[in-house]
């Protein structure tokens, strides 16, 4: 099984021409809603991709009494995520605004609301024992993060940590105290080179040298996502594995890192080669920028191993 400790958010998201810069209005013809958060996102990546719901999906989180949290809460529910752990609570629930260029790039802007209010006690012991891999992002409170993820270390549950956004820590020893509970650390580039960068490593625009540092001076091995150039893995010994990604024309990249990690800890959670997990997850991430919105075109188990046969 697979416990998903995260965010869940409301995306609304805004095509235009162009990002707005700081101080500048830009137009765009109309607002759409879509499911989101990177907690929630990756429990549907996981679940949509899990091969006949062998691996079970569950998801801790925290949503607001408001019409947007219970929809977020049934779409959960109708992508097969166990949802006990979802807790409403006072503060409304987590909002995303996204504007997305022509290119299909976005910027955005996450009112977190309920998703502050997560806290590592809503993730009750009995439910964690059952996991072989727990999944982590970087949009609930970072003493609750590091809570469960010591937990899981000690019920001898395997901890995925995405790093995404980079942890708000200036200091190395509290990134290290991150690390030091995370046996798989998954970020896109400038991710790693951000953390690199906060505990002394500077990496110009080296984001392999940043991994490969993190990983040999902090232990967990480190997957660095790298968009078109597909992902690589790197074990403290140095040792790197690359899987790449098919070339696609993307409509929106909203959620491909977050279909890359969901389908990457099913794989693990499968027991499958790193390097095939992640060949998976490339793939799935790929087909996720084909549909407007993070979650819509997450490919079911399905259609991604025909999309990886078409080859
Ligand atoms: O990673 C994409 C997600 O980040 C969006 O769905 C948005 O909700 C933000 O949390
Ligand atoms: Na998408």
């Amino acid at each position: 099984m697979i416990v998903i400790f995260g965010s869940i958010n409301m995306d609304l998201i805004a095509r235009v021409q162009r990002i707005a810069r700081p101080g500048e209005t830009v137009l765009s013809r109309r607002a759409d809603s879509f499911f989101g958060g990177k907690g929630a996102n990756q429990a549907v990546a996981a679940a949509r991709v899990s091969r006949d719901g062998a691996v079970r999906v569950a998801m801790a989180g925290a949503i607001g009494n408001d019409p947007f949290g219970m929809a977020c809460l049934k779409n959960l529910e109708e992508n097969g995520v166990g949802v006990t752990a979802i807790r409403v609570t006072d503060e409304p629930t987590g909002c995303a605004f996204i504007a997305v260029d022509e290119t299909g790039e976005n910027a955005i802007t996450v009112a977190s609301g309920a998703n502050m209010a997560l806290r590592s006690a809503d993730l009750p012991e009995s439910l964690l024992s059952k996991a072989s891999v727990l999944v982590l992002q970087m949009e609930v409170p970072i003493a609750d993060n590091l809570e469960v993820a010591a937990r899981a270390r000690r019920a001898g549950v395997k901890v995925v940590w995405n790093f995404a956004p980079v942890p708000a820590v200036k200091e190395r020893s509290a990134m290290a105290e991150l690390l030091a509970v995370t046996d798989v650390l998954v970020v896109n580039e400038h991710e790693a080179l951000a953390i690199a960068d906060i505990v002394g490593e500077p990496s110009g625009d080296h984001y392999l040298k940043a991994g490969s540092a993190i990983s040999r001076l902090f232990g967990p091995s480190c997957i660095v996502t790298a968009g078109s150039r597909g992902a690589y893995a790197i074990a403290p010994d140095g040792t790197q594995i690359h899987a790449m990604a098919r070339a696609i024309t993307p409509v929106d990249t909203t959620g491909a890192g977050d279909t890359f990690v969901g389908v990457l800890a099913n794989g693990l959670a499968e027991g499958l080669e790193t390097g095939r997990a992640m060949e998976l997850a490339c793939a799935a991430a790929s087909l996720s920028c084909l549909t407007a919105g993070a979650q819509a075109g997450m490919p079911q188990r399905e259609a991604l191993e025909l999309y990886l046969a078409q080859a």
